[in-house]
């Protein structure tokens, strides 16, 4: 049940092709590779020089490591994730938070499309996540604990405060209206019904996607802080006008995913100094 996945091989192939370790790991989601071109100094690692990664199956994920800088601070871009919907493993799904906490990274940065259930979100909005609900029902946590891991980890504040005020004070500086709230998420791939949106409304989610919540976990087990970021792509199923499709998603996650590039790169280097302070 639990396929391993050599997080020593992966991790040490990638130290052999950096200089020094970040200490912030920025996870990309679908679409949302803006803030790739913001880094300098980069360097591109594919995911298929990774020894153990799949190659990705999902259109708008561009499956590479970039390592570079942003204003100063180091930082290990992920731009690509492994999805349960794709058939992979929680050991795999989880595999790149493994690798970046092995090389040392502190914190991770995670960005998402989601699909909006609080009625007053529209597409395009952007959000931090101060919470999410579980309902993959699949946790890459079970099994025997992983070295460094924590059996129960504590996720009363799983989205940590002092980054997601970080992220509202540069967002009011840079005057992008960032939203906050809570994330639920889905095993998918297929959307969700009126009648689930519905349901996961009256459990208090306020966007619904499919992924970053197994990363949250490894990484809270980890101690890694973690910070998200939501680009809403569209009402969620029976809220808009009309049916739902990935083109659309893609579509309006690149535009506002512009903006998230933005505020992520005057957020980065302050994300590394609060790292630094432990
Ligand atoms: N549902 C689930 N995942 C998503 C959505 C949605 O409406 N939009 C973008 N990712």
């Amino acid at each position: 049940m639990t396929a391993s996945f050599d997080v020593s091989a992966a991790s040490e192939y990638l130290r052999s092709r950096i200089e020094s370790v970040p200490a912030v790991c920025i996870v990309l989601g679908s679409g949302l590779s803006a803030i790739e071109g913001e880094l300098t100094e980069a360097a591109v690692i594919p995911f298929e020089d990774v020894p153990g990664f799949p190659a990705p199956t999902v259109e708008g994920h561009a499956g590479r490591y970039v390592v570079g800088r942003i204003g100063g601070a180091q930082v290990l871009l992920q731009s690509g994730r492994f999805h349960h919907y794709e058939g992979h493993s929680p050991e795999v799904v989880a595999a790149p938070v493994r690798i970046a906490a092995a090389l040392g990274v502190r914190g991770l940065v995670l960005t998402n499309a989601s699909g909006a259930i609080r009625p007053t979100l529209e597409p395009g909005d952007l959000l931090v996540l101060s919470d999410h609900i579980n309902l993959m029902f699949r946790s890459p946590l079970v099994g025997p604990v992983r070295p460094g891991e924590t059996r129960f980890p504590d996720m009363s504040a799983a989205y940590d405060p002092r980054l997601r005020h970080l992220a509202l004070e540069v967002a009011v500086e840079t005057g992008e209206d960032l939203h906050e709230g809570t994330y639920v998420a889905m095993l998918g791939p297929s959307y969700e019904t009126p009648a689930e949106v519905r349901m996961l409304g009256g459990l208090g989610a306020d966007v619904v996607g499919m992924s970053t919540v197994p990363e949250v976990l490894v990484a809270r087990a980890l101690g890694l802080r973690c910070v998200a970021f939501s680009v809403v792509t569209n009402h969620a199923a029976g809220l808009g006008s009309g049916g739902l499709s990935h083109r659309d998603v893609l579509d309006v996650g690149a535009s506002a995913g512009a903006r998230l590039a933005a505020l992520l790169t005057v957020l980065i280097p302050r994300v590394a100094d609060e790292l630094s302070r432990g």
